[in-house]
């Protein structure tokens, strides 16, 4: 939900820090601050609004240290307010320090602290944490070895929830401390210089070294040298990654957002995702990241899938895809719900977890539990080394559609829903999927990027059909089968960057209620595209009309829509059903996209959102 940046070396640390926070933005962004260790003490900046708010003050200050902090906030605890903005001073001016996540006794904490002495000057949980590390700090003797990371264990020994840190000494000009537990952090190593951060892209530009911390580690850090223990003590040897990052990916190249730029690299991306993961001897998918045998795969009875937001709508498409062509029962489960709901499960089943950033803690929560339960479990998610990717006891599958920075996700969504496919192809094969149905489902998968690219080259109509009705409060959004979960997702993009209310139902569930909202002021969207049940989506249309509702409808190409049924129609190509849900969704991200921009909305930074919620 927020990001943390701490570098330490010997460049001008303010540029360095206002660069990373700009990176990192897309995480949260209500305040932005940061705090840098000058000649003799700890100076900090801090904003509410943007990180460009914070770099204009920051250039007045003419900033010279080499070691500072940065921090870009979704804030949990306190208002936005310049307050609450991190970094947050212990109130002795001993330490200053960031953080993600929630500490959920920071109220004991601060009463404790208040009657040892120490004040707060904001609402937040952070700063329980600063001064609790000062309170330690004061209590340990001065000779104490290595006082400043003796101090911050024994502070966060204390706490319960979340956090993700780093923390200055103004006694230790040279040196940072950073601890995870529950929010990501990662060590970028660096020529003379050393980062930590929430994420690479922070870095990536300066380090391609890198460790992931794990839960509990500490880590104290040097230009030159770092040492990381656990919060036990105990010593930890980093295993050090070599980061596979083009920068330009997460640049906004001639685009005017992310969510553009995302949206149309998506036949490029879809390539990526399926590179290398077909055998075509045997017209099968071929998924080397899932760390099962074929004869332990056909013994799979249940699939439990868990996400959030829109990674939960690529799970329930992958229910429709998986239970149609590999026969196999899905079921899918809010992994905020999942965590607590202690769901009987058969040991048999197979725990998949999607998630684009690897980091959203309800679905790391739910994967901890699973494995606490003895479960295989797997993942789907597009960032290497993230904490889901991590945790699993099964193996995954790795997106590779590079780095989504724009808060609503589409490249992820649609790379999600076709692995989806992939593993539906895999499991089938290794069933009752015949060679001849297989090579069709080869050949569907891999024409799918050339069929996005030709959905792609109708921005302009799809744009002019979006100004149309740009101006509408409500929307409803339907589909049957497969396209229901499109639906749903359709609903989102809309609601999630042009802040219009929308909501997503199976087709035939209208009559059953929804119908009701349907006016001259609630236009529709209806995904028409299984020629099974075409004539019944059809009839719900004419429904909507004969309400004077309108309708955008979404057909194949060739599908007869007459006009008592649609006002505007969009046409995607005929394909095979296994890639009918990604065909449908393309439409629905122009149309979202192209609403949200003549709404003047902020598209890649949506009011209240932040790309990756590491916070409950
Ligand atoms: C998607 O448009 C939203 N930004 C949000 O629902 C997102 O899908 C959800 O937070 C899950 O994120 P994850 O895939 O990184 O776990
Ligand atoms: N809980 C802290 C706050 O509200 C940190 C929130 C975050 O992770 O950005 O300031």
């Amino acid at each position: 939900m927020c990001g943390i940046i701490g570098y330490i070396g010997k460049q001008k640390a303010s540029k360095i820090l206002i660069n990373a926070l700009k990176n990192l933005e897309y995480r949260g962004y209500d305040s932005a601050g940061i705090a840098v260790r000058e000649a003799t003490d700890i100076k900090s900046v801090k904003k509410t609004g943007r990180v460009a708010n914070v770099e204009a003050e920051v250039h007045q200050a003419n900033l010279k240290g080499g070691v500072g902090i940065g921090h870009t906030r979704w804030a949990t605890h306190g208002g936005v307010t310049e307050a609450n903005t991190h970094p947050h001073i212990s109130s002795d001016g001993k330490f200053v320090l960031v953080h993600n996540g929630v500490i959920e006794n920071y109220q004991s904490l601060r009463k404790y602290l208040e009657e040892k002495g120490f004040d707060f000057k904001s609402e937040t949980d952070t700063e329980a944490i600063v001064n609790l590390i000062a309170y330690h700090y004061r209590k340990e003797p001065d000779n104490t070895e290595d006082r400043f990371t003796s101090a911050v264990r024994k502070a966060l020994i204390h706490l319960e929830g979340t956090y993700g840190i780093a923390v200055l000494c103004v006694d230790c000009p040279n040196e940072m401390v950073g601890a995870r537990n529950g929010s990501p952090l990662i060590l970028g190593l660096g020529k003379d210089e050393n980062f930590l951060a929430s994420d690479v892209s922070a870095f990536a530009s300066r380090s391609k070294d890198v460790v992931y911390l794990n839960e509990g580690d500490i880590v104290h850090l040097h230009s030159d040298k770092y040492d990381i223990t656990t919060i036990d003590s105990r010593n930890v040897s980093a295993i050090v990654e070599s980061l596979d990052w083009d920068i330009e990916e997460s640049e906004l190249g001639n685009y005017t957002h992310f969510m553009e730029k995302e949206i149309f690299e998506q036949p490029q991306a879809l390539e990526n995702s399926m590179r290398g993961r077909f055998s075509d001897d045997n017209s099968t998918a071929k998924l080397g990241g899932i760390d099962l045998s074929p004869r332990e795969l056909r013994s799979v009875d249940r699939f439990v899938m868990f996400g959030c937001g829109t990674t939960w709508h690529a799970c329930l498409a992958a229910e429709y895809l998986i239970e149609r062509f590999a026969r196999i029962p899905v079921e899918v489960e809010y992994a905020s719900e999942f965590r607590y709901r202690n769901a009987p499960i058969s040991d048999d089943s197979l725990i998949f977890a999607f998630s684009q950033s690897g980091e959203t803690i309800d679905t790391l929560a739910a994967m901890r539990e699973s494995n606490r339960k003895g479960f295989r479990t797997l993942a789907i998610t597009n960032v290497v080394g993230s904490s889901i990717a991590r945790q699993t006891n099964g193996g995954g599958i790795y997106q590779h559609v590079g780095p989504e920075i724009g808060v609503a996700s589409t490249k992820a969504f649609t790379s999600q829903v076709l692995l989806s496919s992939m593993i539906a192809l895999y499991m089938g094969r290794l069933r009752d999927m015949s060679l001849g149905d297989g090579t069709n489902y080869v050949d569907a998968l891999k024409s799918c990027p050339e069929m996005v690219d030709r959905i792609l080259k109708q921005a302009d109509s799809i744009r002019e059909i979006a100004v149309r009705y740009s101006k509408f409060n409500d929307f409803l959004f339907m589909g049957r089968q497969a396209m229901f979960p499109i639906a749903l997702e359709g609903a989102l993009k809309l609601k999630e960057i042009s802040y219009i209310h929308a909501e997503g139902y199976p087709a035939a569930e209208m009559k059953h209620g929804p119908i009701a909202l349907i006016s001259e002021d609630c236009p529709s969207v209806f995904l028409a595209t299984s020629g099974r049940i075409m004539k019944k989506t059809l009839a719900n249309m004419q429904e909507v009309k004969a309400r004077n509702g309108k309708v955008i409808s979404i057909v194949p190409e060739g599908t007869e829509v007459p006009k008592e049924c649609a006002d505007d129609v969009i046409f995607i190509p005929r394909c095979h059903e296994a890639i009918h849900p990604i065909l449908a969704t393309i439409p629905l991200q122009l149309l979202s996209y192209y609403i949200a921009v003549e709404r003047g909305c902020d598209v890649d930074k949506p009011r209240n959102l932040a790309k990756s919620v590491t916070v409950e």
